[in-house]
Parts: structure tokens; sequence; C-alpha cells
């Protein structure tokens, strides 16, 4: 590498890279350090509810490249991004590829990647539900095997990863980009009385804003079985009766909920059903709420991070330290033992939690000295 920049290519795909990139390329523009940063999207997520209100919002700059890939099976979608992200390596010749979290376009790219001889950057690595029946599990099995530099978000990640026999020289455990992203946006997060006042009947927004639940739902597990599905949408209607819902509603959550005639199981005025929600409209909703009740794996983070009660909606969670220190209970989907979280919550308050180390907003700066670090070693080893 001599006195050449070093060429970190970014990559993002879906929604929940979007957050995680926004400090990194801050972090890469603002450091002194001799790095080159470029974005490329994958395409995966498009809609402007999806991406365009991500970017804008937290002025991430506009992809260097986009991929334009779109939705498809999960072979397609890899495949897809596979092919079109190799000619792409070929010309931009990067030191290295940076790829974040667990989504197809974090593996596709990392496998192209490294068969390339390109070194791959993982950051939110070391994560593990041990539930293999999770795409997402086996995107983040296979990227940390394939990965030189890897970044954990919490201290159980490097256990996981020696005993995948990942060497733990590899390893920096920087804290978490998705808190650095809350954190500097929280005040700026959209007025959740705002959002909910002219959305809702009347007679009921004074419940409203005495406490709402927030809800948000997408995993393929939960939604695509029709039977989870009605069984979690009617215990949603239960739960809507002690507290009035926000339900932002995910595409494919939306599409099962239409193909499979659901929607009277949440047509009540006590559920504000609402489109994706760009950043800073669901970080309003999530800091005011009474409780979150969610599958998503960022959430059960962001939670904590605010310090609100979470109930995840699932049999295991990859981010233990949620529920060991911070604010989450992993529930499942059993009817009954939602309810009963719900009213322990409603009745208690919840678990205060406390905020873990290193989710203090400089995960972003670590990383970016960690990777000057690590390429100024390499240099010294080739030259
Ligand atoms: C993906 C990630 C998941 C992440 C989620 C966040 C994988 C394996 N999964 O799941 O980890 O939690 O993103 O949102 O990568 N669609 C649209 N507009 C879009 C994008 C998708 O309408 O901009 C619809 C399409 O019908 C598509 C479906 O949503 O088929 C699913 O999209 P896909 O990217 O395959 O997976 P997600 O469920 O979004």
């Amino acid at each position: 590498m001599g006195n050449q920049p070093v060429k970190v290519l970014c990559v993002v795909g879906a929604r929940p890279n979007f957050m995680k990139i926004a400090p990194i390329m801050r972090a890469f523009k603002q450091s002194t350090h001799d790095i080159e940063a470029t974005l490329l999207h994958t395409g995966q997520h498009y809609d402007a509810a999806m991406k365009t209100a991500f970017f804008d919002q937290l002025h991430i700059p506009e992809p260097d490249i986009d991929l334009g890939v779109g939705s498809g099976s999960h072979t397609v979608q890899t495949a897809e991004i596979m092919l079109r992200f190799e000619p792409v390596l070929d010309e931009l010749q990067p030191s290295a590829v940076l790829v974040l979290g667990d989504v197809n376009s974090t593996i596709a790219c990392a496998l192209v990647a490294v068969k390339k001889e390109i070194p791959v950057i993982h950051v939110e690595s070391g994560l593990r539900s041990y539930d293999r029946q999770m795409p997402e599990e086996i995107n983040r099995v296979l990227t940390d095997q394939i990965s030189d530099l890897l970044f954990t978000t919490e201290r159980s990640a490097e256990k996981n990863l020696s005993r995948e026999g990942i060497a733990t020289s590899r390893i920096h455990f920087v804290g978490n980009v998705m808190i650095d992203t809350l954190l500097y946006n929280l005040n700026r997060a959209v007025n959740s009385q705002q959002l909910i006042s002219d959305k809702v009947p009347s007679e009921i927004l004074a419940e409203y804003l005495s406490g709402y639940a927030l809800v948000t739902m997408h995993r393929p597990s939960n939604v695509d079985n029709p039977t989870n599905l009605k069984g979690l949408l009617e215990t949603l209607r239960r739960v809507s009766e002690q507290r009035p819902l926000v339900f932002p509603i995910h595409p494919r959550t939306a599409q099962r909920i239409k193909e499979n005639g659901y929607q009277h199981l949440i047509e009540s005025p006590r559920i504000l059903q609402l489109p994706p929600l760009g950043y800073l409209e669901l970080l309003g909703l999530m800091k005011d709420a009474k409780l979150v009740l969610t599958d998503s794996g960022g959430i059960q983070e962001e939670t904590t991070a605010l310090g609100v009660p979470c109930v995840t909606l699932r049999e295991n969670t990859e981010r233990p330290i949620t529920a060991d220190e911070g604010t989450n209970t992993v529930v499942g989907i059993d009817p009954e033992k939602i309810h009963a979280c719900v009213d322990e919550i409603l009745e208690t308050g919840g678990k205060s939690g406390r905020i873990p180390e290193y989710w203090d907003g400089k995960a972003a700066e670590r990383i970016v000295e960690v990777i000057h670090e690590w390429s100024k070693q390499r240099d010294s080893e080739t030259s």
C-alpha cells in the first residue's frame, strides 16, 4: 500500500445498515488519517421509506455506486449482488471492503471480496442467536469466518468468535455504531405527539398521550408463517385493550397481512397503523413509548440505550446484553407469555437496565483508529 491512501469500500444494502454506516462515514471524513472511504449501496432496500428517508435524515452521503439489485429470493438477491459487485471491485481495487451487520448484502459482498483476496472488515460481528433458521444467523457466521478485521458491540461476541476458531488478534471490541447514531440524533427526534395527534380519533388521543405501546414486526419466522402471524396480530389486538398501539408496518409484513386477509384483525381505533417510518420519526416514537414490542435486533439495542422496556417477540436474541444488562425481555410468541410480560411492565414500569460498556457514541471513531493501525501494520508487513 506504500504511501497510497487506504481505500475502504463501504457496503450498505438494507435498512439496518443505513443507521450503522452514518457515523462511520462521518468518522472517516473527520479523521486526519489518509483513508479514502467510498460508499456502495447494493439496492437491496430501495423504497423511499426503506432507503431515501434514512440517507436524508442521517446525512449519509449519496452512494458513489448503486448496484440496484432490488428484491428477490435469497439466492437471486445474493447472487445478483455478487455478480454486480465483482466488476466494481475489479475497477476500484480497494484496500479493504467494509460490511455491516447480517443482511444478504453483507455476506454477498464479503464473499466476492475474500475470493479476490481483498480484506474484509466486519462491523457488528460475533452476534449469535444460535438459531440457524434465521437467515441472518447464516449471514453472520459465514461473514465472520471470512473477515480479516472483526468489530464487536458486546463482550459475548468475542467469546462466540473464539469458539468458532477466530484469532483474538483480529477481534476488536469497539462498542455499538447503532448507538452512536442514536445519541447523535436524539435531540433531532420527531416529536411523538405531533406524529400521533392528527392520526388517532380525538376520543382516544388522551389515552395515547398518557402512554402507548410501539410495535414493529418483520421477521420471516413471525410474518411468513400464517399461524404465527395470526396469533401475533390477535395478541396485539388484546394488548391494545390495555394500551393503545402504534404500529409502523414493514413492507414484508404488510404484504403477508394482505395475502392472508388478516387486515380485520388489527382494524381498531386503538391500533394506529402507519407505513414504515424514517429514523427520526421512529426514534421519537420509541423514546416516548411506555413499552415496545418488537422482533427487530436493532430496536432491542435502541430501547436499552433509551431505558424503555422492550418485549422481544422471538425465542432468542443474538444481543444478550440487552436482556442481561438492558431493558429487554425475550418472550417469544406465546400469547400468554406476551400478556404476562406486558402486564408486568405496565404494573412495575419494567426493567430499568443500565447502558452497556462502550455504548457511548464513540464506536465509529474507534473503528477508524483500528483500521488505520491495521493498515499501517499491513504496510510494514508487505514492504
Ligand atoms: C432485510 C434483512 C433483515 C432486516 C430487514 C430490515 C436479509 C436476509 N434480511 O429483511 O435482516 O432486519 O431487512 O428491514 O437481508 N420490499 C419493499 N421495498 C424495499 C425493500 C423490500 O417493498 O425497499 C419488500 C419486497 O417485497 C421484498 C420484501 O420487502 O421482497 C423483503 O425484502 P428483503 O430485503 O428480501 O428482506 P427484509 O424482510 O426487508
